[in-house]
């Protein structure tokens, strides 16, 4: 468990799914040095329990995560700042080099640096009543974890900047629409919904994932030839292992495969 009391992490033995949670609702979850610190010590310790799927989700009713912290920022130096973004950045880097599948359980406002951490995730799963937005502009900054890199990889460049750019909120159906998130669910149906999908993806041959994850994260960091090169090489490592002869063993025998 991380030291501090602001976030947990439970790691389920019958599946192996691991839930990161921020508990900080009284300032809606907002980042501050120790949520960040606790952040970075809840992953490596998901990983050392070799947990199969990670969720990332926001204690309470109202928030995922509100942002970086606001009265920590208001008064930071320019290197006071930099080392606070280099931690939100450690993070984000965590959740997106973790080597199983991370979901951002978006329930309530994901604004700031909590849409950014939302980003850092391979998978996001929004409530009905979740909003969405980079803000940073309304406190006369800009994103300063990634999200001016992972936005606009993921929905359009346009789409980026009109939220960068005006601050823009986007409630979880415009969200969708937009490819910000990959689905919006009931809010009575969100957290029995986020572990369903949780444990389908613990289910998933792990070595498979690993690769697959391995491989997609390049598809935004690498020149095209770099990143087939890497996938050549990740997808012919993967033959002999045990999860893929089986795999293929079932569809050949018309079973259901067992993995590892
Ligand atoms: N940093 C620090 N404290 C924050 C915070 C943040 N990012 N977001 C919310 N809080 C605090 C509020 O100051 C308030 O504290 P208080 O009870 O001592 O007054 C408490 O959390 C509850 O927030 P409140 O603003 O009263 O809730 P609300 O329902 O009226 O509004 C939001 C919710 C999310 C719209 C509003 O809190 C907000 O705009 N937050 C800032 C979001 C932001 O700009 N994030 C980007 C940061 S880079």
């Amino acid at each position: 468990m991380p030291e501090t009391d602001l976030v947990t992490l439970d790691v389920a033995d019958d599946t192996g799914v691991a839930t990161l949670t921020v508990d900080r609702p009284d300032r809606l979850n907002a980042l501050n040095v120790d949520v960040l610190e606790g952040l970075r010590e809840g992953v490596a310790e998901a990983e050392a329990a070799d947990a199969r799927t990670l969720v990332l989700a926001g204690a309470g009713d109202d928030a995922f995560v509100a942002g970086a912290d606001i009265s920590y920022m208001k008064d930071l130096s320019t290197p006071e700042a930099q080392a606070y973004a280099e931690l939100g950045h450690d993070v984000a880097r965590d959740l997106e080099t973790f080597p199983a599948p991370v979901v951002a359980a978006v329930d309530g406002y994901a604004f700031g640096g909590g849409s950014e951490l939302a980003l850092a995730c391979d998978l996001r799963v929004a409530s009905e009543s979740a909003v969405i937005g980079q803000t940073e502009i309304d406190l006369g900054i800009v994103p300063g974890w990634g999200g001016t890199q992972r936005l606009p990889r993921l929905v359009s460049d346009e789409v980026a900047r009109r939220m960068v750019f005006l601050g823009e909120r986007l409630p979880a159906e415009e969200a969708e629409s937009v490819g910000l998130v990959g689905e919006v669910v009931a809010d009575e149906a969100f957290d029995e919904h986020v572990a369903e999908l949780a444990a389908r993806l613990a289910a998933q041959p792990q070595f498979a994932l690993g690769a697959a994850k391995e491989a997609l994260n390049l598809a935004h960091e690498e020149p095209l030839h770099a990143g087939l090169a890497t996938e050549r090489r990740l997808w012919s490592g993967l033959f002999g292992t045990h999860d893929q002869r089986e795999g293929m063993a079932a569809f050949l025998e018309d079973r259901e495969p067992e993995f590892e």
